[in-house]
């Protein structure tokens, strides 16, 4: 079925979250998957309980938190790596599939659109580097409205620029929680599940499902 925008989720979804660290894996260490899964796990936890008390950070400065908490966590990693992983971050690798979708969804004359915790600096950042500028036709993010998904609030900033009922809005994400949010909302769901990750919040369901975002 046709839509009339196409949403996607940022981190996860376009880009990899896991390149920052892959990229320097040799100086992490052995342990540098369990170091990316737990710096991306921490900044996700700091959205949602800064959300909850209303006391918000930007996205950078959650992801300078998460990872500087990480160093302590899993030792033995240099610290001089800090700022190099840091770096690594504002340019993270899409995920191969990504720009031939886009193209093949804009053709359609849907409008293509990322709604991301990012701060607009990030999110600008990734899709420069990415190639993705003359794609992507709006970039929502939450720093507009000093909160995190999953708040309907956030979901709202498509349909209220659109002026779109929610149900026209295709929203893609890997986060099976951002997914849930965007459900709750009454947007068209697809979950990329790219590692084949069990399925939870079962009364908010997908309308779809995929291994990436090659069939969409
Ligand atoms: C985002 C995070 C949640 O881009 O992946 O919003």
């Amino acid at each position: 079925m046709p839509h009339a925008a196409y949403v996607f989720d940022a981190y996860g979804t376009l880009f990899d979250v896991h390149a920052a660290v892959r990229k320097h894996a040799g100086d992490v260490g052995t342990d540098y998957q369990l170091f990316s899964e737990m710096w991306r796990a921490k900044q996700l936890e700091y959205s949602w309980t800064r959300a909850l008390m209303g006391s918000y950070a930007d996205f950078w400065q959650l992801t300078e938190q998460a990872l500087d908490y990480t160093f302590q966590r899993i030792g033995g990693v240099d610290r001089a790596l800090r700022q190099r992983l840091l770096d690594a971050y504002w340019k993270l690798d899409c995920y191969p599939e990504v720009p031939a979708v886009l193209r093949k969804i804009k053709a359609r004359g849907a409008h293509v659109a990322i709604l991301s915790n990012g701060s607009p600096d990030m999110l600008r950042s990734a899709v420069d580097n990415a190639a993705l500028g003359t794609v992507i036709d709006d970039i929502f993010s939450v720093d507009a409205l000093k909160t995190y998904k999953t708040a309907p609030a956030v979901y709202d900033l498509v349909t209220t620029h659109y002026r779109f009922y929610p149900d026209v809005v295709s929203f893609q994400s890997s986060n099976r929680w951002d997914i849930a949010g965007a459900t709750k909302f009454g947007f068209r769901t697809v979950w990329i599940n790219r590692s084949g990750l069990p399925d939870e919040y079962f009364d908010l369901k997908p309308s779809l499902i995929l291994p990436s975002l090659e069939s969409l």
